[in-house]
């Protein structure tokens, strides 16, 4: 296990999934009944920006540096403000010196009868996150495989909830799994809503990802990307993804309000574009 995050924290990558599970996590909220979330891979759970990894990549200053350096527009502000809200509430003085990883921006959002379970195998990352929840009796800190725990996991006692999976892709066939994953909680938690996270480096590599994903005949799902240059250099992360299974049904609104000013916001280049479906393969402009 090589893969550690604290070099990618707050990159482009997480600033479209973490805005995804905020969004999400608002939606359960909209109703009284206490909900779970489940996060299989999740890291230390806060991230110093400051530090030797992430000040050696930098990756952070393209992602969530360029998100805080400029106002958006009210539309589209309002649909950020959860998620920014709880990276403001780790840097309280306003200078942008910690990230908080999906753990924390699920932990900062529940309500006192929701209930946050993380999971991490890194021995390491998994001391940092049980340091960091040590106090907590709203979050339960696990140290199993991923695809073990989402399997024990399931279904929920609340019987609501989401479930992030968000592999750290350093081992071959993490797509498969990701479709077996989905697979697993559909069959024991059908109305759970999953977010699965992958990375696109050559877009044509995820076709047999997306034959298999559509081979689930799942109802209700939503494919998004985000592209920060055009894909012409296969060796390099191009863009990110995630399939999300029950999708709140404001989802795909929010996003198609926020994803342009997101692309402009963040493009390498001018190839970055947008992707947004219900369908899979998504169609791409
Ligand atoms: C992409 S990072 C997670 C980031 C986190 N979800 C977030 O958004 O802040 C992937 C994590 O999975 C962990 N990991 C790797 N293999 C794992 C496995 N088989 N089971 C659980 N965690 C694993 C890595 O140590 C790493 O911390």
């Amino acid at each position: 296990m090589n893969y550690r995050h604290a070099y990618h924290a707050g990159n482009f990558a997480d600033v479209l999934k973490h805005l995804v599970l905020t969004l999400v996590i608002e939606h359960l909220k909209l109703k009284p009944a206490p909900f779970r979330v489940i996060d299989t891979h999740a890291g230390t759970g806060l991230y110093d920006l400051t530090g030797i990894e992430a000040q050696k990549t930098g990756e952070w200053l393209s992602g969530i540096g360029r998100i805080r350096a400029e106002p958006f527009s009210p539309d589209v502000a309002e649909i950020l403000a959860p998620y920014l809200a709880c990276i403001q509430s780790e840097n309280p003085d306003g200078t942008l010196a910690r990230y908080p990883g999906s753990p924390l921006i699920a932990r900062s959002l529940l309500r006192a009868n929701d209930v946050l379970v993380v999971n991490e195998l890194h021995p390491q990352d998994h001391a940092e996150l049980a340091g960091l929840f040590a106090r907590d009796n709203q979050t339960k800190v696990l140290h199993l495989d991923g695809w073990t725990a989402l399997k024990s996991l399931l279904p929920p006692k609340e019987r609501r909830g989401v479930i992030l999976v968000d592999p750290p892709f350093e081992e071959a066939g993490e797509l498969e799994r990701l479709v077996s994953g989905l697979k697993d909680v559909e069959r024991r938690f059908a109305t759970g809503t999953v977010i699965l996270w992958y990375p696109i480096k050559a877009p044509r590599a995820l076709d047999r990802f997306y034959t298999a994903i559509a081979a689930l005949n799942l109802d209700k799902i939503l494919v998004t990307e985000l592209f920060i240059r055009e894909p012409t250099d296969p060796g390099v992360l191009n863009g990110t993804g995630l399939v999300i299974f029950n999708p709140p049904f404001t989802l795909a609104g929010k996003l198609r309000t926020a994803l342009p000013a997101l692309t402009t916001r963040l493009a390498c280049d001018p190839g970055a574009f947008h992707v947004l479906d219900t369908r899979c393969p998504p169609a791409r402009p």
